[in-house]
């Protein structure tokens, strides 16, 4: 029998391999056209290397990063890796997840990729979609909304940084080459972001 977080990873490897041409294509118009084959590949390595029994989300979690880092070329690979590795140590034993630990899950996440590619909010990255989700997770939370709840209306502004990503400059990753070529176009990175943050919602309402 495979456990609960497995079955979330192993959606995930879905809704990525179900978007990796999208992926890629955005990544066509302004990298180098490999985002999507970069994490489905990766994902594809990781549903191999995790065990589908174990039932500890940290475990699971870590595996996951490590299996990117070591798979997925680009600078998605190292960053995603590192994400997925900082959220492993926050659930490290933990086989439910709760509200506060999905907060601190989505911290831990965005302090791993601002470590790794010292990038902060407005440079046109994942993290225009990740931390905008993060603060409004918490804001939620704070007025005392249930996980799903504060969830949704994270997956909400995810989207939102999508869109924003379309308005600015690229200044951090191989985007940045293009100046202001890159305006006008969505960041690959901020789209599988929100497409993950979807998919462990849908995950978490059983759809
Ligand atoms: N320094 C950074 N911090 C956060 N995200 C970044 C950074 N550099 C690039 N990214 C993200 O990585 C995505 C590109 O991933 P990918 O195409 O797989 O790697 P590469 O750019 O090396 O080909 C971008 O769309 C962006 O969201
Ligand atoms: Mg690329």
């Amino acid at each position: 029998m495979s456990s609960r977080i497995f079955d979330c990873i192993s959606r995930i490897n879905d809704t990525i391999t179900e978007n990796k041409d999208f992926l890629t294509d955005l990544d066509r118009e302004i990298g180098d056209a490999d985002h999507g084959v970069n994490m489905a590949r990766g994902f594809h390595a990781v549903i191999e290397k995790v065990p589908q029994e174990e039932t500890d989300i940290g475990a699971v979690l870590k595996k996951t990063g490590m299996t990117l880092l070591s798979t997925v070329g680009g600078a998605s690979g190292p960053l995603y890796g590192t994400a997925y590795i900082e959220a492993g140590k926050v659930m490290a034993g933990k086989t439910e997840v709760t509200s506060e630990d999905l907060s601190a899950v989505l911290k831990a996440a965005i302090a791993g990729i601002q470590k790794r590619g010292k990038a902060v909010r407005g440079e046109k990255t994942m993290l225009d979609s990740l931390i905008p989700a993060s603060e409004t997770f918490d804001a939620k939370t704070a007025e005392g909304a249930d996980l799903i709840t504060a969830l949704d209306a994270a997956c909400e502004e995810a989207e939102k940084g999508i869109e924003y990503t379309k308005t600015i400059r690229a200044t951090k990753g191989r985007a940045s080459y293009l100046g202001d070529r890159s305006i006008g176009h969505q960041d690959p990175g901020a789209t599988s972001l929100t497409l993950t943050l979807e998919t462990v919602r849908d995950f978490l309402k059983g759809e």
